[in-house]
């Protein structure tokens, strides 16, 4: 790769001085109120014309970052992987997907983020591997009962001639738990356990290789300069070694189930959370923590433990008053025990986008349930998405906002069957549509494909293809409409970065529910009303109103409207 000026210097200065870094941005508790931003790398902008997004066009994109008011970047595996699982398969932990750049481009993205006041989180993935990292492949070619295959779970099949699987684990995808091995005989072998794809083997946590190994890997990035540390599949990474079959219906003790939850677990993220505590700064561990008992989840977030994790309660909830209500408050009950600050996230890149959810019938998050041609009123779902933005962007705690969502980009329904590359379609016998739709790649400007995704005179098209409604919906668009989906999160994580009343974390509740309206107060002088009902309400005392998610409508706030009001102290 051929390096620009700007790149060779900030390699140099970062090699032979690290201590000559840009200062950071200095506060030791940013992540307890931060605005975090996902990048998808692969679909948020392709800097030498591939089709397929890079750290080049990343790097291009820092100003519209900063612009937009966040604190973090957070990248889902920018690692080498075949890509089975959209990276969720890595292959090598210190390389980049060469697709996408070098390490040494990762480094140089770092700095230059840090020096507009970004920081970087990056994603691990202790529950697996690909099938194609180094253990695997010398674990395939160790043979049965290796010392190699020790770090993974291989088991010998039940059955006369080991022709069934060893338990039947259910997957978090559908399918298969285990894939059966063939000898260097051309005999069948040992089977291996996937709680994902056959090309994601499981890690056996406890092996001391595995431990230290991503002890290595945590302190590989936080070296090169990176604030945080999203941590996958939290909380499915320790197993019960006997491998028992699991009962739906049993209710284990709390921590003995054979793969969830297990209480080892805690002392996995106590090691690494000593580890972060040994950089300068501080380094944020941010767990996949899917969990429905808040309880147990509260656990992770212990002060030696995990600084936070994903609230998917929230994110799964239908939109109406009293399953957001509860929701909120189970999630800031959960959290306050253990003083951890709460996240909220409306989408991600495994989640329907919130401008299609909300506009159906039935708007909560099931995995289950997506499926094809599920009616949808855009319309109605643009206008919640953006009550929701403002809803979301105004409760105590860090917000987590996926790439795209700022745009109000609907799921895309319409990608052709040939061109789906998610495991979860594949696996559900394609009745599940999969996560592609929410993974099409950003529009940056222009009225064709690839809206400036690409640049001029690219050679490729889109590694998704885009659909024509992102005409509409592109940033050069909304830049210039000061209706637009991107100014009004503009405006609002611009506001929630200075007023005091947002940053700090007080929260209370105004009023009673029951009313169809979330009503509550910030701080001192802020107070932030949904309307989640079919009638207009009156807006409660004010002396001005920062922020609406759509117009009022003769001075009242209209059905799936958000607004930011001032109050006086
Ligand atoms: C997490 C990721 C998802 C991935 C899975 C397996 O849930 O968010 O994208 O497929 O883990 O790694
Ligand atoms: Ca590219």
């Amino acid at each position: 790769m051929i390096k620009d000026d700007t790149q060779e210097l900030l390699l140099s200065e970062a090699a032979s001085f690290p201590s000559l870094l840009p200062t950071p941005p200095t506060d030791p508790i940013w992540w307890r109120q931060a605005a975090i931003y996902q990048i998808y790398v692969r679909s948020f902008a392709d800097g030498n014309g591939d089709g397929i997004g890079d750290l080049r066009g990343v790097r291009d994109r820092l100003p519209y970052l900063r612009d937009l008011g966040i604190d973090a970047v957070w990248f889902t595996p920018w690692y080498e992987s075949p890509l089975k699982d959209g990276g969720y398969d890595v292959a090598d932990y210190r390389r980049i997907n060469p697709q996408f750049g070098s390490v040494e481009e990762a480094e140089v993205l770092i700095l230059e983020a840090l020096a507009l006041g970004i920081r970087t989180i990056v994603d691990v993935v202790p529950n697996h591997v690909s099938n194609r990292h180094a253990w695997f492949q010398q674990a395939l070619a160790a043979g049965a009962e290796s010392p190699e295959r020790e770090r993974f779970w291989f088991r010998e099949g039940r059955g006369d001639s080991g022709e069934l699987v060893p338990n039947e684990w259910p997957s978090s995808f559908s399918g298969d738990t285990w894939t059966r091995t063939t000898n260097a005989d051309g005999t069948p072998g040992e089977w291996y356990l996937h709680l994902f794809t056959p090309e994601q083997p499981d890690l056996n946590w406890d092996h001391p290789d595995v431990r230290r190994e991503h002890e290595d890997v945590l302190k590989f990035w936080f070296d090169r300069g990176v604030g945080g540390v999203r941590i996958d599949s939290a909380a499915l990474v320790v197993k019960d070694p006997a491998l028992p079959e699991i009962d739906p219906v049993a209710h284990y003790r709390q921590g003995e189930h054979p793969n969830l939850d297990r209480d080892g677990l805690h002392d996995i993220y106590r090691s690494w959370r000593a580890i972060a505590n040994s950089y300068e700064g501080s380094r944020v561990l941010v767990g996949e923590v899917w969990l429905a008992d808040l309880e147990r989840f509260a656990l992770y977030l212990r002060p030696d433990e995990l600084h936070t994790a994903f609230n998917f309660e929230f994110m799964n909830q239908p939109w109406n008053e009293p399953d957001l209500r509860k929701a909120i408050d189970g999630t800031l009950a959960a959290h306050a025990p253990v003083g951890a600050p709460s996240t909220w996230v409306l989408s991600n890149h495994d989640i329907t986008r919130p401008v299609t959810r909300y506009g159906r019938a039935d708007s909560s998050f099931d995995f289950a349930k997506k499926r094809f041609g599920t009616p949808t009123d855009l319309a109605v779902g643009a206008r919640r998405a953006r009550a929701a933005a403002l809803l979301t962007a105004a409760l105590p705690g860090a917000l987590y906002l996926y790439q795209g969502d700022e745009l109000g980009l609907p799921e895309v329904e319409d990608i052709p069957l040939d061109r789906l590359d998610d495991p979860m379609h594949f696996r559900s016998a394609r009745v599940d549509p999969g996560r592609d739709g929410c993974r099409v790649p950003l529009p940056w400007s222009g009225a064709v494909a690839p809206y400036g995704f690409s640049p001029d005179g690219a050679t490729a098209e889109p590694w998704l293809p885009q659909p024509t409604a992102f005409a509409g919906l592109t940033v050069e668009k909304q830049e210039q409409d000061p209706a637009s989906m991107l100014l009004l999160y503009r405006r609002a994580l611009q506001l929630r970065g200075i007023e005091p009343s947002l940053l700090g974390e007080t929260f209370t509740w105004v009023g009673d529910s029951a009313t169809n309206v979330l009503h509550f107060r910030r701080g001192e002088d802020v107070v932030v009303v949904t309307n989640l009902g079919d009638e207009p309400v009156a807006l409660p005392e004010h002396t001005a109103i920062l922020l609406c998610s759509d117009p009022l409508v003769e001075g009242l706030l209209p059905p799936d409207t958000a607004v930011w009001l001032r109050t006086s102290a």
